[in-house]
C-alpha cells in the first residue's frame, strides 16, 4: 500500500474527536464508578422498585431487621429506614453484602457514616469481614441514640489485601445496649476516591477513562435520561444537594439509582478528566411511549433552562445562587443534547413537530453559543433542523462497521455529528448478502479483536471527516460482572479491583485518541480501501505529521510505503501498532492486545516503509516536538 500526504488543502478537525458516554446501566453508576460500597444504603424505592425491602442486608446474632416508614423519618426524601430489634445478652447487629462483595485493600483509608435514632446506647463496631470470618478492619463508634436522628462517622484502614471480594460489612453491638429498637439510615462506606473527592468516584475506573484521553462527556446519556414512565424522568433537581435530599430514581435498567451520583458529581467527573460536558436533558418522552403533549412541554423546557442556570448562572440567579451555596463556581456548558434516540418508540413525530423546537428555541434564545444536539440522526436523509447538530448511534456487526469508512464523506459540515454511541455487538454472521443485524441473535459477551479493528475503521472514517464531526463515544462504557443488562461493554469490573478489564476496543480508542490530528491533510492514493484504511494530517501543537492506519481482513502482513510532503530523507519518528489474534477477547483482569513501538526513519526518497499485521491499528508520528 503506497500513498503520499499533501501539505496544503487540509481542514481543521474537531477539538473533541473522542469522548465518553455514560448512563447508569449494568450497575455502572451505583456499584460501579460511584465509589459507594454499601448496596441499598438508604432503602430507596418507589412504585417501580419497592422500598420496603431489606435486600442486601442480613441480621447478625439475635437481631431481627425490618424496614419501617417512621413518623419521624431521616428526611422527606429518605422516608424508609432499617429497624433493628434484639434479645438476650449476646451480640446483635446486621451486615451488608455490598455490591456483590467489598474490596479490601491494604493501606486504603475507608470512610464511613450512618444515621441512627431510637434506643441504642453503647459501643457499635463496624467491621470489614470475610465470609470465612477474617476481620480485615474495624472501627468502634460510641452511640448514644435518641428520638432525633444523629449522624456518626467512622474510618478504618486494612493492613492486608483480601484475596477476593467475598467480604461483608458488619455492624454489631451488645444486645443488652438496645432498648426497644434502633433505626438506621444512609449507611455509607467509601474507599479512597479519585482526586480525593467526597462522595466521589472509583479510582481505577476513573484512571481507565483518563487513559482514553477523552475530550467530551455525554451524560446522562442513553435510555436512563428518558425514564420508564411518568413521573419518573432524570429529574436533575433531585440529584443535587445533601444526600439526605436525594430520593433516588427508578433507573431504566432494572434497578434503583440512588442518585448519589448526580449532576454535580457528573460535572466534577468531567472536570477531573478534562472533558466538556454534553449535557443530556429530558425531552418530554418516556420509554413507555408517552410523549408529553404540546400544552405541557414547557414544564420540561423550563427544567432544562433551570438546569443550565444552575450549572452556568452567577450568584444573582436563583439556581446559580443555590449552586454557589453548595460550594461550586459556574461550569461551562458548550453542548446540550435533547433526549435520547427520540426517533424510536413512536416519539419521532412529536419530537420533530413540537418537542425539539420548543427546547431549541428556548435554549438558543438564552444561550446562543451552546450547540444543541438532536437525539437522533439519519445521516443518509434528514438533517437536523435549525442550526442543530445530531447524535448518530451505530450498533453493528464488524462487516457493517468496516464498510462505513466513507460513510460520512458526503455529509455537510453545517450540522456536525456526534457519534454518541457506537459498538460492535455481534460477530459477523458469515452471510455476505443477507441482513446485517438480526435482533435477538446472540451477542458477544465482550469486545473481540476483529470487531474492535472494524470499529477503528469506523472511527478513522469519522476522523477523515472530522470537520463534520463533534466526536465519538463507545457505549456502554461499563459492565458490572455481577449484574448487567447490556453486552458487550468497554470496561468490565466487579468489586475486586484485580478484575477490572480493559477490552480490546478500549485499546483501539486509547491509541487513536492518544495522538490527535488537528489538521487533516489530503492523501494521494490510487488503491482501493481495504485491507488498509488510513487518515493523515498534522498536529499543530507538537508540529508532528501523523498517519493513522487500520488493517482489516488481510491474510498476511501488509507492506506500507508512505511519504509526507515537506518531510525529507532522514526524518525520524515512531510507529506504534497494536494487534491481537483475530477472534480473541481480553480475559478478566488481563490483556491480549500487544503494543509494538519502533523508531522509523525516512529513506532517501523521503518514504517510510514498514509492515503491519493482518488485523492491526497503527499510528505513525513523525517529528513530534
Ligand atoms: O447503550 C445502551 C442503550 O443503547 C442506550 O441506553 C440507548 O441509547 C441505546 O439504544
Amino acid at each position: 500500500v503506497s500513498f503520499s500526504v499533501g501539505s496544503t488543502g487540509g481542514n481543521a478537525t474537531s477539538p473533541y474527536q473522542y469522548g465518553i458516554m455514560f448512563e447508569d446501566i449494568n450497575n455502572s453508576g451505583d456499584g460501579g464508578v460511584y465509589a459507594e460500597l454499601i448496596q441499598n444504603r438508604a432503602f430507596q424505592g418507589n412504585d417501580v422498585y419497592p422500598s420496603n425491602t431489606t435486600a442486601y442486608w442480613n441480621p447478625l446474632g439475635s437481631a431481627e431487621i425490618s424496614v419501617q416508614n417512621l413518623s419521624t423519618p431521616l428526611s422527606a426524601a429518605l422516608p424508609t429506614s432499617l429497624q433493628v430489634t434484639a434479645s438476650g445478652s449476646g451480640t446483635a447487629g446486621f451486615s451488608n453484602v455490598g455490591f456483590w462483595g467489598f474490596p479490601v485493600v491494604a493501606g486504603w483509608e475507608y470512610k464511613g457514616s450512618f444515621y441512627v435514632s431510637g434506643g441504642l446506647d453503647g459501643n457499635l463496631t463496624v467491621c470489614l469481614t470475610s465470609n470465612d470470618n477474617v476481620q480485615y478492619a474495624e472501627a468502634s463508634v460510641e452511640v448514644a441514640s435518641s428520638d432525633e436522628w444523629t449522624q456518626y462517622n467512622y474510618t478504618f484502614t486494612p493492613t492486608v489485601d483480601a484475596p477476593n471480594s467475598n467480604n461483608t460489612l458488619n455492624f454489631t453491638f451488645a444486645a443488652s445496649d438496645l432498648t426497644g429498637s434502633a433505626n438506621f439510615n444512609l449507611l455509607s462506606l467509601f474507599p479512597p476516591t479519585y482526586n480525593n473527592r467526597e462522595n466521589g468516584l472509583r479510582i481505577d475506573l476513573m484512571e481507565a477513562m483518563d487513559g482514553l484521553n477523552p475530550s467530551f462527556f455525554r451524560a446522562p446519556g442513553g435510555n436512563n435520561v428518558e425514564g420508564l414512565r411518568e413521573p419518573y424522568w432524570w429529574n436533575w433537581t433531585q440529584t443535587i444537594g445533601p444526600l439526605t435530599d436525594r430520593p433516588g430514581f427508578p433507573g431504566t435498567w432494572g434497578y434503583e439509582n440512588t442518585d448519589g451520583l448526580g449532576l454535580v458529581e457528573y460535572m466534577n467527573w468531567a472536570k477531573d478528566l478534562n472533558m466538556d460536558i454534553v449535557l443530556g436533558v429530558h425531552a418530554g418522552y418516556f420509554l413507555d411511549g408517552t410523549a408529553v403533549p404540546e400544552s405541557e412541554i414547557q414544564i420540561y423546557v423550563q427544567a432544562a433552562l433551570d438546569e443550565l442556570e444552575f450549572l452556568t448562572g452567577d450568584a444573582s440567579t436563583t439556581w446559580g445562587a443555590y449552586r454557589e451555596s453548595l460550594g461550586y463556581g459556574p461550569w461551562v456548558v458548550n453542548f446540550v443534547e435533547v433526549g435520547n434516540e427520540d426517533s424510536l418508540g413512536g416519539g419521532g413525530p412529536t419530537y420533530a413537530a413540537y418537542r425539539f423546537p420548543a427546547f431549541y428555541n428556548a435554549i438558543s434564545a438564552k444561550y446562543p453559543d451552546i450547540t444543541i444536539i438532536t437525539s437522533y440522526y439519519d445521516v443518509d436523509g434528514v438533517t437536523p433542523p435549525f442550526n442543530a447538530s445530531g447524535d448518530f448511534h451505530e450498533y453493528a456487526i464488524p462487516r457493517q462497521m468496516a464498510d462505513q469508512f466513507t460513510y460520512f464523506d458526503n455529509y455537510t459540515s453545517a450540522h456536525p455529528i456526534l457519534i454518541g454511541e457506537y459498538a460492535i455487538i455481534e460477530y459477523d454472521t458469515g452471510n455476505k448478502t443477507g441482513p446485517e443485524w438480526t435482533p435477538g441473535a446472540p451477542r458477544a459477551f465482550v469486545p473481540f479483536w476483529y470487531g474492535s479493528v472494524s470499529e477503528a475503521i469506523f472511527l478513522l472514517g469519522a476522523e477523515r471527516n472530522s470537520d463534520k464531526m463533534i466526536g465519538a463515544a463507545y457505549a456502554p462504557g461499563f459492565q458490572n460482572l455481577n449484574r448487567w443488562e447490556w453486552i458487550p461493554d468497554l470496561i468490565e469490573f466487579d468489586a475486586y479491583p484485580g478484575h477490572t478489564t480493559l477490552s480490546t476496543s478500549y485499546h483501539v480508542i486509547k491509541l487513536l485518541s492518544g495522538t490527535r490530528i488537528t489538521e487533516n491533510l489530503p492523501i494521494e492514493y490510487d488503491g482501493v480501501w481495504g485491507p488498509a484504511f488510513f487518515v493523515a494530517g498534522r498536529n499543530a501543537v507538537t508540529g508532528s505529521h501523523i498517519a493513522k492506519i487500520a488493517v482489516y481482513n488481510a491474510t498476511e502482513e501488509v507492506p506500507f510505503d508512505l511519504s509526507f510532503d515537506g518531510v525529507g530523507a532522514g526524518a525520524t519518528g515512531s510507529l506504534t501498532y497494536i494487534t491481537a489474534p483475530m477472534n480473541s477477547t481480553n480475559p478478566i483482569g488481563g490483556n491480549i492486545v500487544e503494543t509494538h513501538t519502533f523508531t522509523v526513519t525516512a529513506a532517501r526518497n523521503g518514504s517510510f516503509t514498514f509492515e503491519l499485521p493482518p488485523y492491526s491499528v497503527a499510528i505513525l508520528e513523525i517529528g513530534a516536538a
